[in-house]
């Protein structure tokens, strides 16, 4: 039996004990991080009046991001294919998914999560989810389709560094269609300066007033306030990206 978290908005996570951190911010909760943070801004900037989106779920987890996309998109009756890929190095626990009490908006896809858990796959109509069971970052050098939109959410860097680096980061853009939008919880400095030395656009998804800041980056301008990264560099000439060879 799973020990679970209770998380700020009453959803549930749980803790990894060899990260030494929770699979969601405690405080905002694992329901509104993945709606709030990946979720709303994917829908608003890219998915809404396309036909197919691909995106790249990084990583699955609990498979929350991946659920609360498809429950959101259910909830606004949209009718395009989506595709979703998503890298999880740890078997065991994609195995125990199938039981864990995920909150009530998501109870209807627990036909979906169970065919995650047992088979890493689901295809229906216009739903293809696959988990791809390895480590992310050598997955990713021979992976060929691209991607409209990548839910970055790894544990921090300090714990999963080699998935927050400039070298990393050029990975996804090779996979990533020409308007790339990646949404990530890390506010970091280190990890906008590697997306921004990638040529995307950054901006603070400031979202509801429970659930603090987080990052977009976009490879096309969005409608809002850029940060600006070079007057960033020259207050702070020590803000630099992460290197793998750091
Ligand atoms: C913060 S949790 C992801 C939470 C998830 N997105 C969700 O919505 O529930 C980080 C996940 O990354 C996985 N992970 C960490 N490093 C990885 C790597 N190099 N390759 C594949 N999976 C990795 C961990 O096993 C863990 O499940």
């Amino acid at each position: 039996m799973l020990k679970t978290t209770l998380s700020g908005d009453g959803s549930r996570t749980l803790y990894c004990e060899a990260a030494g951190e929770h699979y969601h911010s405690t405080k905002d909760g694992a329901f509104s991080e993945a709606l709030y943070k990946h979720v709303l801004p994917a829908w608003q900037y890219r998915i809404a009046g396309r036909s197919t989106v691909t995106v790249l779920d990084i990583c699955f987890g609990l498979g929350y991001n991946t659920l609360v996309l498809i429950w959101y998109l259910r909830q606004q009756g949209y009718a395009g294919r989506l595709q979703i890929f998503s890298p999880e190095h740890d078997l065991k626990l994609l195995q125990g998914l199938a039981d864990f009490p995920y909150p009530e908006e998501l109870a209807a896809l627990s036909p979906i999560m169970k065919k995650l858990a047992e088979n890493l796959a689901c295809r229906e109509a216009d739903l293809a989810i696959e988990i791809i069971p390895t480590e992310a970052r050598s997955w990713l050098k021979q992976f060929k389709s691209s991607v409209d939109i990548v839910f970055h959410d790894p544990f921090s860097p300090a714990r999963n560094r080699q998935l927050w680096t400039y070298e990393y980061f050029a990975e996804l853009r090779r996979i990533g269609s020409d308007d790339l939008l990646l949404t990530t919880y890390s506010t970091a400095t280190a990890v906008r300066m590697g997306l921004f030395e990638n040529g995307f656009h950054l901006y603070e998804n400031r979202p509801a007033a429970k659930v603090r800041s987080a990052t977009l980056a976009s490879l096309t301008p969005l409608p809002l306030n850029e940060i600006d990264m070079v007057l960033k560099q020259q207050r702070n000439p020590a803000a630099a990206s992460l290197r793998d060879s750091g």
